[in-house]
This record gives C-alpha cells, structure tokens and sequence, in this order.
C-alpha cells in the first residue's frame, strides 16, 4: 500500500489498495476492450491482493483442523485459531466475546436467530437487507416486530424505544439493525440504537455486512452484543463469514450443526441412545471441517486494512462519495434514493434511477459500452426499495423503449458501490457514461432475456 504525498492537504489519504482483477479487460459490444472497472462492490468486491497473496504463501501447508497429529495440521489449527483472535481485535471484541466462523453474514444471522432464547421477541426495521430480515420468523416460538422505515436517524431511535416501551411481557428481545445500508450506502445510528435496545433490557447485533469493509467497527465502544460480516465484501472471497459478540445465548443453544467438531464427548447410553457433550466455545456451532483458508483471508484481510489505516480508506473513500455525488448532481435525470436525506453520512455505496430509463437497460449499457459492472433491481431490500421508488417493482419489460416518459418513477434501481480498491478512473468513467447514456442514449440494441436485458447480438440501435 502506497499513501498519497503529493499535497500536505491529502496526506491522510491513501492510494487504493491493489486488488485482483485490476488490470482484466473485457469486450465492448461497440468494438474494442475496456479494462474492468468493478463498481459492484457491495454485492462482492475483489479480493485484496495481500490477501491472494497470503492465502497463496499458506497454500502449500494447508492441511486438516482441530484432528490432526502432524506438524501441517498443527500449523494450520495455530493458523485458524490466530484468525479468530485477529478478526476479534478487528472487531473491537471484549474479553468475553466469542468470534464464529461461518458462512456469510446470513449464514451469521441464520445462526443468531436458531440460537435465540425460547419466546424472544425481535425488532427489524422493514428496511433492513433480507438477511437480517428473514432469519427470526422461521423460529415459530418468536416474535417478530417488523419497524416501519424511519426518515431521519431519530426518527429510527424514537420508533424502536416506542416499541420496546410497548412490549408485554419482559422476557428476551433482540434488535437486529444494518451497519450500512446496501441500497443507500448510509449509516445506521447503531451506537443510539443500542442504547435504546440495552435502556429497554433488549440486545442488539449490527448486520455490517456493508459496513466493515467501509469503516471501523467497534463492538465495545458501539456497545453492540453482537456484529455479522462476510468475508466476500471484506476483500476476501474464500466462503466465510463473521458472527462475533456474546457467548452465553450461543453456549445455551444448540449447536448450529450436530456433528464432528461441535461434540467434546460421545457416548452410547445404556438404553441404546446416544449422550453427546457439547463444546460450549465457538467450536460448538462449527461443526464439520472449518474453512481455514476462508478464516485466514478474512484475517489477511483485517490486518491489511488495519495497516492501511482506516482513517485513511476512510477518507479517500469519502473523496470519491463526493465525486460521485457531484457528477451525478449534474444530470437532472438522475435521481439518487436516500431514506435520511441527501446529507445523511454513507459509505461508498448509492443507488439511484435515471428518468425514462429502465434501469437494466441502464446497467446492461454500462457494462456492455463502458465495461463498467454495476448492479440493478431491488438488492435483496425488496421493501426499501419499494418504499424509496414509492410503487411496485416489475419486469424490465422493453430494453429498446425507457419504461416512462421522463418523470415518471422507475421499477427499479441502480446501484454502484466502491471501496479501497476503486481507481478514480473508474469512478470518473462512471460519471461520464452516465452523461452520455443520458443525453446521447444507448449505442446498442438491448434485448431482454431471462427478465434481465443483454445487448441484442451483431445489431447497433
Ligand atoms: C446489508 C447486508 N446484509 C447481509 C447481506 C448478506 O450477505 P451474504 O450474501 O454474504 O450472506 C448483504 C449482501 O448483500 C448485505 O448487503
């Protein structure tokens, strides 16, 4: 990682970090390559090159965790089990804290929910990201309050106290809010919120799916019981994810997964049954073979982006938000969605829609004349982005005609999100082929397939 010295002004902001993937190019349906410009992070960003690196350094001593006797078994359990304490320092864990290697962050929460206390009584805003909002229901001895959307973050902390305040009876509640949201890149009052839940006997877990890859997070200083993130947005693409916070309701429960691992002891009872001791570290909802590669690279990646410095990221991340913002703010066409106002801080994240324009065109052009990948439709958000578009999404129906004359809402959405890998180029690329597919439109014919629209072959519009 280099840091910007070339002014006394931007000292504290860093160059981007190398990714994978930099420098791939790929075809454009008007002839000639572009080289990849990835402005779909929040779906997965590329993995850090550090990472790649790392994991390809341990590759060759790979082997088996918590079963083996040999000396590459032994390293790699050392391995895993040093991940679990960096990701734990990462995360700002208190002594007592467990970290769980999962998934993904759905996989996090699917957990959280199955381990939650029999009768307890959950509260989700109705915008949070599906994740976070569809694990508790499936419990059937839980309740579930799902919180209308609020328009400012008072407004957020106001409706959870007045439903907590409402509960009858006390027994136990837990708060589920997103960090960040994926469709307006903005921030949760998370520290607010979980003072609300703890005044109100409540817990809280923080779904930073889309926050840790942007900003610090804090479980102590946030005071948060619990946070899920995935290793895939966190520039580490192995197939892990992060459920770290409170041990005593994952100690109670039981184990996610029955199986090796989980077990300390197993024994036949005399009556032909089988007893089973349980561990009641987080081994217990790790059952199975642990993805230690996947563990290592979340790791790789939090001490990259600890040295880094996350003021740093931070700050240019905020450069390029601007940009962003500004470009965009010039093409009257453009509308980008907020809940808690223009202002409101974010994370490199924004979706917006663009009068006149089906949004899958709108993306299937970025891709197919710019080379750049972004993201359309409802991202997993189905409510939000309803509420924000104000009406009911549909197919993209015809690509070659925009769906409305100019003024009329959009069905859905666009998305472009970024972080410490992103190139200014590609955001100023962006930025560009927003004006021109606006005022020029598209220089291709698009049609649509499988309800999402692809550039119509060998046929220029
Ligand atoms: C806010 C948020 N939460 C949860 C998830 C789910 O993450 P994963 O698909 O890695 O489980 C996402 C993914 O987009 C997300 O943006």
């Amino acid at each position: 990682m280099s840091v910007s010295t070339n002014a006394a002004a931007d000292r504290s902001v860093c160059a981007p970090l190398p990714v994978l993937g930099r420098d791939v190019t790929v075809p454009l349906v008007t002839g000639g390559e572009a080289v990849y410009a990835a402005l779909d992070y929040a779906a997965s960003a590329p993995a850090l090159q550090r990472v790649w690196d790392d994991v390809a350094a341990y590759a060759p001593y790979y082997g088996s965790v918590h079963r083996g006797a040999g000396y590459l078994s032994q390293l790699s359990t050392d391995l895993f089990e040093n991940a679990r304490r960096t990701v734990a320092d990462f995360l700002g864990c208190r002594p007592d804290d467990q970290v769980v290697f999962t998934r993904s962050t759905t996989d996090s929460l699917n957990l959280l929910a199955a381990a939650l206390p029999q009768g307890t009584r959950v509260f989700v805003f109705e915008t949070e990201h599906h994740a976070s909002l569809l694990p508790w229901e499936r419990r059937a001895d839980v309740a579930v309050t799902y919180l209308n959307a609020p328009r400012t973050p008072r407004q957020a902390v106001d409706t959870l106290e007045k439903a907590l305040a409402a509960r009858e009876p006390y027994g136990p509640a837990l708060v589920c809010v997103t960090g960040a949201s994926n469709v307006t890149g903005e921030l949760w009052p998370v520290r607010e919120l979980a003072a609300a839940a703890h005044a109100h006997g409540a817990r809280i877990v923080v779904d930073a799916a889309q926050l840790a890859p942007h900003h610090p997070v804090d479980l102590a200083a946030l005071d948060a019981d619990w946070v899920a993130f995935s290793g895939h947005k966190l520039y580490a693409p192995f197939g892990a994810g992060v459920l770290a916070g409170r041990a005593d309701w994952l100690q109670d429960a039981e184990p996610y997964l029955a199986g090796g691992g989980a077990s300390r002891t197993v024994s036949r009872r005399a009556d032909g049954g089988v007893d089973v001791a349980w561990h009641t570290t987080a081994a217990r909802h790790e059952a199975g073979s642990p993805n230690v590669i996947g563990a290592y690279a979340i790791a790789s990646a939090c001490q990259a982006l600890t040295e880094a410095g996350f003021d740093a990221l931070v700050a240019r991340e905020q450069e390029l938000i601007a940009k962003v913002r500004a470009g965009l703010a010039e093409v009257p066409e453009v509308r980008v969605l907020s809940l808690f106002g223009e202002d409101a801080p974010r994370v490199g994240v924004l979706s917006f829609v663009v009068d006149g324009w089906n949004s899958s065109h709108f993306a299937a052009a970025l891709s197919a004349e710019y080379g750049i990948g972004v993201r359309d439709g409802l991202f997993c958000a189905h409510p939000l982005v309803r509420t924000l578009l104000g009406g009911e999404s549909q197919d993209p129906g015809e690509c070659g005609a925009p769906e409305g004359a100019p003024g009329e809402r959009s069905l859905n959405a666009i998305r472009v999100s970024f972080g410490a890998g992103t190139p200014d180029e590609h955001v100023s690329r962006f930025l560009r082929a927003v004006r021109e597919l606006v005022a020029e439109g598209a220089r291709w014919s698009y049609r649509v397939e499988d309800g999402r629209c692809v550039p119509a072959r060998g046929d220029v519009g």
